[in-house]
């Protein structure tokens, strides 16, 4: 096994993130290192679970931990608020207390979840994130936000939790459909334009870069950027690069389109709409890493209906959206402008 590269959050919890390459029956003893004997509940979906639950749960146990899962259907059709109540209650069940333990084993979806359980039950107790996809990986598993859905929105119910821990075995994304990773490469290629041109000249072909150095790299770019604007205040907002269109075509969608696949057509979206608002035009720079991906670029809805969803978006306040558009490639700004300008400028470049 290998010694982990130890990444340290200083946020309203100081928190390591522990990446180790082939670590995974190491989980009991990162945990040992850090907690008590105790409870350890763990929330997992039915396609992670079967693959890694035996290797966390034999490991948490021979490190002294007892151990309870729940385990909820793949997707983010699960990510709702009856979940968590359901997840709530086998914790009540096992009498698990304040002092001890949540553990998500999955990708974002089972992440927020559990997280979110942990931020409100029992007023708060603390979690472990264990992810196993890419995007988990390099984004949703740091920086505490914990969410489920409701009919009016994506993410509407949360809370800010940090982990008490995280940690990456990167071999579990080995066993991930070629379209759940590539989801996760959206995030990475995000960061890139955000904050990062160096990180986005390493990652622009597909497959010519160590993927451990490229995961670590990010998660060091959200550190700091979740240091500085924990809450959501400010400049945390660049992380939502792609996001305010994507989450709107993924609701249009039913959520047929992928988390990944929504976020790369918003990128382009932005980058248009960002080049209409008169800034540089990235469009293409933009969109042919995303092509080289294999992202389709396409955006099947209108402009109208990006807009109804858009307004329901809890980025929205009083009557303004803050988009997050391209400069430079590294360099993104936070634009205020008048929801119905944003209307306008979807118009104009054609959706
Ligand atoms: N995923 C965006 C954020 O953590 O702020």
């Amino acid at each position: 096994m290998e010694t982990p590269t130890r990444i340290t959050v200083h946020a309203s919890g100081t928190y390591d993130i522990l990446l180790r390459k082939g670590g995974l029956s190491g989980i009991g003893q990162a945990a040992k290192e850090q907690f008590k004997p105790c409870k350890i509940a763990i929330l997992s979906d039915d396609k992670v679970f079967p693959l890694y639950g035996k290797t966390v749960t034999d490991s948490l146990e021979k490190a002294g931990f007892t151990v309870v899962s729940h385990v909820i259907e793949n997707g983010e059709q699960s990510k709702t608020l009856d979940n968590v109540t359901a997840f709530i209650g086998t914790m009540v069940q096992a009498q698990v207390t304040r002092t001890d333990l949540v553990l998500a084993l999955g990708g974002g979806v089972v992440g927020d979840m559990a997280g979110f359980a942990a931020a409100i039950y029992l007023r708060g107790i603390p979690f472990i994130q264990v992810p196993t996809t890419l995007l988990a990986a390099v984004d949703s598993s740091v920086g505490g936000k914990t969410a489920v859905d409701i009919s009016a929105g994506k993410n509407l119910v949360g809370a800010f939790h940090q982990p008490a821990l995280v940690y990456l075995d990167t071999d579990t994304l080995s066993t991930l459909d070629p379209d759940v990773l590539r989801d996760g490469f959206a995030e990475v290629i995000k960061y890139g334009f955000i904050l990062d041109s160096e990180l986005a000249q390493v990652i622009a072909k597909p497959g010519t870069f160590d993927l451990e150095q490229v995961i670590a790299r990010c998660i060091s770019i959200k550190r700091d950027v979740v240091e500085q604007d924990e809450f959501d205040r400010g400049m945390r907002g660049l992380l939502n690069f792609g996001h305010t269109f994507g989450h709107a075509i993924e609701k249009l969608s039913g959520f047929t389109i992928s988390h990944g696949s929504a976020v790369a057509r918003g990128m382009v979206i932005a980058a248009k709409v960002g080049a209409a608002y008169g800034l540089p035009d990235l469009t293409e720079a933009v969109s042919q890493v995303v092509r080289d991906y294999g992202f389709d670029l396409s955006c099947p809805f209108s402009a109208e209906q990006m807009y109804q969803v858009i307004l329901s978006d809890k980025k929205r306040s009083a009557g303004d959206i803050t988009l997050v558009l391209p400069e430079s490639v590294g360099h993104c700004i936070l634009q205020k402008m008048p929801a119905t300008q944003v209307l306008e400028l979807m118009k104009k470049i054609g959706l």
